[in-house]
């Protein structure tokens, strides 16, 4: 182990990362592009975006400039009370390419954020309102943060098992799977016809962290607009799949029912720094206004709207908005298809899709395929050895992308997964 590591090891505590019995983080120490390099030099492709955030690349130097000029000029000032350019300029510019339905921005710190955020604009909708409306539904997979609320309306399983008696309770549908879809409208029906539901939380069209799950944007746009009908508030968690990544800039994009709560993050300071957003339509703002101190909604965060933050995820728009990054995003999505192709002439694969920039399958094993299967361990170390970062969920395999990525990139890319798949056949 070399110096860095083991200090890294007495002194840090890493995320999603037991204590004891893993392999060494990998020292990073400077990055371009879609490429990290590790301090002897060793390149690694970034293929998952680290932890997909990061759209235009690393170390960006339109985005860096943003964020030093930034800096220089107004680094932080708290934001109540007070307000700035950057945060003015980008509620604006988020509010032009967001649904014509949404007419205010609140800042906070992360997806997770951007979720509680959401959630408590909506409970408190009803309650300044003086409505007692107290559930709230949820889809079985569902992963919105790692904060108490989003915990609570996220999947319950190993991860959230110790915090379980302290969750709030919520009315989870199956996930909406072809074949299933029958079934949880009318689940759906039910629940939301009864009266008592506040709100409905979704990850729109794409469920990403239990393993990029795709069910249909003709269902979900059923559900918003029979659950506007019965005053239920719908919040979109397009934390994953805004700013590009299925295509349309947001995945509500291609819904024709717009939701009333947007959550955003990841993508939206494209990747530099942390931030989230909520944004809400004009009638949950309705709620709050008053003269009566008791209806304000009372959330904050010391770095909320933090200047530099602001100004790199304008700056990340520019690129965003761009004709280059379109066509790159078009181009990917062509890439991943092409691709896809082969794999599903491959035995070891299963439910090959592509969402936008987003590609994924399924190991065909009959194996434990939970996050804690026995492919991870092979697949993680084998991929980074050959210089790419890939990281499972599960047993399912994917790639999401910096939208710059080149086709020689995405050409070793594909080449080093179908070798793998080659390689370990036998294992699975
Ligand atoms: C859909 C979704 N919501 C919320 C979050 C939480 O975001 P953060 O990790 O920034 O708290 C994530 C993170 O992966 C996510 O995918």
């Amino acid at each position: 182990m070399n110096n860095w590591t083991q200090r890294d090891k007495t002194a840090i505590w890493h995320p999603f990362t037991p204590l004891e019995a893993m392999e060494a983080p990998l020292v990073i120490d400077k990055a371009e592009g879609v490429n990290l390099y590790t301090p002897e030099g060793k390149r690694i492709i970034d293929v998952i975006s680290s932890w997909w955030v990061n759209i235009h690349g690393h170390s960006n130097s339109y985005l860096a400039e943003a964020i030093a000029s930034q800096a220089r000029q107004l680094e932080h000032v708290i934001f109540a009370g007070f307000t700035h350019k950057p945060a003015i300029t980008l509620a604006e510019r988020l509010l032009e390419i967001l649904p014509d339905n949404q007419d205010k921005v609140f800042y906070s710190d992360n997806g997770s954020t951007a979720v509680e955020v959401g959630i408590k604009m909506a409970f408190q909708y009803f309650y300044n309102k003086g409505i007692s409306k107290k559930r709230i539904i949820a889809i079985d997979g569902a992963y919105h943060g790692d904060t108490f609320g989003a915990m609570s309306v996220g999947e319950r399983g190993p991860f959230t098992e110790p915090f379980d008696p302290y969750l709030f309770s919520v009315d989870f549908l199956d996930f909406p799977e072809k074949e299933k879809e029958q079934q949880v409208w009318k689940h759906f029906k039910e629940l939301v016809e009864t009266d008592e539901v506040a709100a409905f939380i979704f990850e729109p069209i794409v469920q990403g962290a239990s393993g990029m799950r795709v069910y249909a944007a003709e269902l979900l746009d059923r559900m918003i607009a029979l659950a506007q009908a019965n005053d239920v508030i719908c919040i979109a968690d397009e934390v994953m799949t805004g700013f590009g990544r299925l295509g349309t800039l947001f995945a509500a994009d291609q819904l024709s029912h717009k939701p009333d709560i947007f959550c955003l993050s990841k993508g939206l300071t494209g990747g530099a720094l942390a931030m989230g957003v909520t944004t809400c339509t004009d009638k949950i703002q309705s709620a709050y206004r008053s003269s009566d101190l008791m209806k304000t909604f009372f959330h904050g965060h010391s770095f909320t709207a933090n200047p530099m933050t602001c100004a790199v995820a304008n700056a990340s728009l520019d690129l965003l908005l761009s004709e280059e990054c379109d066509a790159n995003r078009q181009r990917l999505n062509e890439r991943h298809i092409a691709f896809m192709t082969k794999l599903e002439a491959h035995s070891m694969v299963r439910n090959p899709r592509v969402m936008g920039t987003i590609l994924a399958f399924e190991l065909n094993t009959e194996r434990d395929t939970s996050y804690f299967n026995e492919a991870r361990h092979h697949l993680y170390p084998y991929f980074i050895e050959k210089g790419l970062l890939i990281r499972p969920l599960g047993n399912v395999i994917y790639l999401i992308p910096p939208y710059i990525i080149s086709d020689e990139d995405l050409d070793y890319t594909y080449s080093t997964m179908l070798s793998f798949l080659d390689e370990y056949n036998d294992l699975f």
